[in-house]
């Protein structure tokens, strides 16, 4: 009889319970070399996941969920370009768009990609080799100065992390904005900040169909062209100047010669790239044009390393499938519901962000790959702000309140902008932090120290709260790039538990198609308003504010 995942959590139930009547605390106490036993390196990066409720046979219950999920047949089908995204009918490929070995070869429909991806990574290196160095001349002759990337999701998010991530690499000449959101707002605030002459727009959408993209691309557009015409061009002339201005990153040639730009200046991607996985593709554009070619072939080195050591190392010693195994014993053996990612670097601002939808669209799904309703929890709820900030923001509910919510401390031990005792105190916070969850306060340590009777019930930390730290050398292209796999990998594993299809996102279309309908009954001059009393409502008081 075919095993059920039911069967399989009762498996970790039971190796879970045995283990649970000892805490954090009693386990570091009985062994002591317990820190090095659960720690880890790959790429440059180093894994201490000591401070977690787990014993060995925890972590075999854990290991054999992985294998019998089959795992290891899981990740080659990814590497070597099987369809596993089968809803779509794609491969999932972004492994490839890193291995810059040249005797390796993937392929896809017979077709080895591995050629295709240098061959657009050569042509973003010579455009961006020419912007950087001032030889791409705008329509007055003068160098770019500003480039704005303008896309959503995928398109916006990782490229947006990493310009942030990689701020030192980056020439400070320059300068890079990103517009995503349909708020009118995000772009009038952005084309306040530039001058149209010196201003590069890409356009990065896989579809170029997205309406947020293309509503942003189309006015920065209009923009372009007053402006052009402002500056006393004629009216054929600053047509031919939007080649110089704008770039696409995208998947789909006809879209983008239709929206008017010279598919010269088009760098393409493929189907089998996921948006939220897109970052080392072309849609990594303007972040190639922030640090330089040599430094973005440095970040896919970092990931490649990564890469290797998923497919390469066995699950007991394989980061990214311990992270994984983590995060499913919390979230399915005691329920927790969410996960803190917590980077002590002020660089990685936006890595929680960029994380939300690497994980919550990947395996935010409650249909398994037969089509079947799972019956346990799938795709926890990611969240998290750059320490020390969230320490005096929302730490008391992690260290104090009733929910269970997992940690990972990212830190890097070099800082690129010492100044005094800065980055110990930064370092001595995080590692104070793991300390703190893991360990607690005990009401007798409180008494100990004078505490007050009445007021030791509150002073009491319960400690037993689960951490992973991971520390690097330093915040590098290289770093960032394996960091980014990791987690790309973490979530892929958890997908294959969970069984569901990482690599879809049906759930963000029925809101895309309603809109589309609302957009008709805002606008139209006598709508026949067929929605729910709500939202009729809500679009009568719309169109009266507004004049309709
Ligand atoms: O929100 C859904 C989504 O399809 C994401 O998966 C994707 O990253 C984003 O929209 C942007 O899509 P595109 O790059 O095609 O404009």
């Amino acid at each position: 009889m075919k095993e059920t995942m039911t069967d399989k959590w009762a498996q970790l139930d039971v190796a879970m319970s045995a283990s649970s009547l000892k805490t954090i605390k009693e386990r570091f106490a009985e062994d002591k070399d317990r820190a090095a036993k659960y720690t880890l390196e790959a790429a440059g990066w180093m894994l201490d996941y000591s401070k977690n409720r787990i014993d060995e046979k925890v972590m075999k219950a854990l290991v054999k969920l992985a294998k019998e999920s089959n795992l290891k047949e899981e990740i080659e089908k990814m590497f070597t370009g099987k369809k596993i995204n089968a809803t779509e009918g794609r491969a999932v490929l972004h492994t490839a768009l890193r291995n810059l070995n040249k005797a390796d070869k993937v392929k896809v429909d017979g077709k080895d990609v591995l050629k295709d991806v240098r061959k657009v990574l050569d042509q973003m290196g010579d455009f961006s080799d020419k912007v950087r160095q001032g030889k791409w001349k705008g329509f007055a002759g003068k160098r770019i100065k500003n480039v704005v990337n303008i896309g959503i999701g995928g398109s916006d998010l990782g490229p947006v992390m990493a310009n942030i991530a990689l701020t030192p690499y980056t020439k400070r000449n320059m300068k890079f904005f990103f517009v995503s959101n349909v708020d009118s707002t995000h772009l009038a605030e952005t084309l306040r900040a530039v001058k149209a002459n010196e201003t590069l727009f890409i356009i990065a959408s896989k579809t170029f169909t997205t309406q947020e993209t293309m509503s942003n691309a189309l006015a920065a557009k209009d923009w372009f062209l007053a402006e052009a015409k402002k500056a006393g061009l004629k009216k054929a002339d600053a047509e031919a100047a939007v080649a110089k201005h704008f770039v696409a990153v995208s998947t789909a040639a006809k879209e983008v010669a239709a929206f008017g730009i010279d598919t010269k200046n088009m760098f393409g991607f493929w189907d089998w790239v996921g948006g939220r996985y897109s970052l080392p593709s072309a849609i990594g554009l303007s972040l190639m044009l922030a640090i330089g070619r040599n430094n973005y072939k440095k970040l896919l080195k970092g990931y490649y390393k990564m890469d290797r050591h998923f497919r390469t190392a066995r699950f007991e010693r394989n980061m990214p499938v311990i992270l994984a195994l983590l995060g499913i014993l919390y979230h399915n053996g005691y329920g927790a519901e969410s996960y803190c990612v917590l980077p002590y670097d002020q660089y990685l601002s936006r890595f929680p962000a960029y994380l939300q939808q690497m994980d919550m669209e990947s395996n935010g799904k409650c249909v398994d790959k037969d089509g079947n309703g799972v019956e346990y929890s799938t795709g926890p709820i990611e969240w998290g702000e750059p320490g020390t900030n969230g320490q005096h923001s929302f730490y008391q509910l992690i260290h104090q309140g009733t929910h269970l919510i997992p940690c990972d401390f990212i830190g890097c031990c070099k800082t690129h902008n010492p100044i005094g005792d800065l980055h110990d105190k930064l370092m001595a916070n995080l590692f104070a932090q793991t300390e703190a969850l893991a360990f607690g306060k005990t009401a007798e340590e409180c008494a100990a120290e004078g505490v007050e009777k009445k007021l030791i019930p509150f002073k009491t930390f319960e400690g037993n709260k689960p951490t992973n730290t991971l520390l690097c050398d330093q915040l590098t292209p290289e770093t960032l790039g394996a960091l980014v796999a990791l987690y790309e990998h973490k979530v892929f594993v958890q997908g294959v538990i969970w069984n569901v299809y990482s690599y879809d996102q049906w759930g963000v279309q029925l809101g895309k198609v309603l809109a589309k309908g609302v957009l008709t009954d805002l606008t139209a001059k006598k709508p026949a308003l067929k929605h729910d009393s709500s939202t009729n409502q809500l679009i009568v008081r719309y169109r009266k504010a507004v004049g309709r």
